[in-house]
């Protein structure tokens, strides 16, 4: 697969959703890359703002072009982007993806910043080496709908979700034509964060509705915490890209306090448990979301 739109489109074709993981460091990248490398699908990697500020903006793009050129079907998404001069530093180092998350502002002011980055991701269409889509840009994925802003463990559901809070898809179709968006985001259940008094289920039926509202791929963010029923009718109404962040946090914390207790002060050593537990929650989704 040459580009992430080829990817979308190959998750389109065969019904199944390509899993995005986050990562802050070489250890995350490394279990994520090599239990698709395992599995043999393509894989996205997440970096949020702070998550790519530690492990630095061109450092992940290289560590993604080794992989890609080594035939992996590896991409990277600038996530959750919340400043517009950190989302144009995305697309001019040539990330596949950059999501800028004006989901929090009404709807006019999100269409207007939206739409600013789409243009300007247009107009960045030369000297590519990373991203190769057809249109030579990098895709942008604008946000509807709050569901929260933590990838952290939550002792009740954050204040401004609920099903209100839930994207109508008459303002999706609208949202969608007027910025002129490649992947959309909606709010549909979803939260970011697990949940401690409960993960609230997925609206299958609103996602349904989305799909026939708007012509993009689907992108569920938050998926920690969520059913493997749920997934699964999520990605049958037509979800295309499901976001782990949470969960993998977590495994690779109580990894590392694992090895950490070996005594080993040699970090390949200690960190190894840490890069092993997140491989298995990779592993997991993975096998989930490709229907393996
Ligand atoms: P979770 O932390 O709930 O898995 O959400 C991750 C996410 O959506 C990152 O964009």
């Amino acid at each position: 697969m040459k580009s992430l739109r080829e990817a979308l489109a190959w998750a389109e074709k065969n019904q199944v959703a390509i899993g995005h993981f986050n990562i802050s460091d070489s250890e995350g990248f490394k279990a994520v890359v090599e239990a698709a490398k395992e599995l043999g699908v393509p894989v996205i990697i997440g970096v949020s703002e702070g998550e790519r500020a530690f492990i630095g903006l061109q450092e992940v793009v290289s560590l993604v072009k080794i992989a890609r050129g080594n035939g992996l079907d590896v991409f990277v998404n600038a996530d959750h982007t919340y400043s517009m001069e950190k989302a144009r530093a995305a697309i001019d180092a040539g990330m596949d993806s950059v999501i800028i998350d004006e989901a929090g502002k009404p709807l006019e002011e999100n269409i207007k910043l939206t739409k600013e980055i789409v243009d300007y991701a247009r107009s960045r269409t030369k000297g590519r080496t990373l991203s190769i889509d057809s249109q030579g840009s990098t895709l942008v994925e604008g946000e509807l709908g709050f569901i929260g802003v933590s990838s952290k463990v939550l002792e009740k559901l954050p204040d401004g979700v609920s099903q209100d809070s839930q994207t109508k898809p008459e303002d999706a179709k609208r949202f969608v034509e007027e910025t002129g968006i490649d992947l959309f985001a909606p709010s549909v259940g979803n939260v970011h964060g697990l949940v401690k008094s409960g993960q609230p289920k997925l609206n299958i039926e609103r996602i349904k509705a989305l799909r026939e509202a708007v012509k993009v791929p689907l992108v569920l963010h938050g998926g920690s915490g969520i059913s493997d029923e749920d997934f699964l009718s999520a990605i049958a109404a037509g979800i295309r890209v499901i976001h782990i962040n949470t969960e993998l946090r977590l495994a690779y914390k109580e990894g590392i306090a694992e090895g950490l207790k070996s005594g080993e002060i040699a970090p390949y050593k200690f960190m190894e448990t840490g890069v092993e537990e997140m491989k298995k929650v990779v592993r997991e989704r993975l096998r989930l979301f490709n229907k393996l």
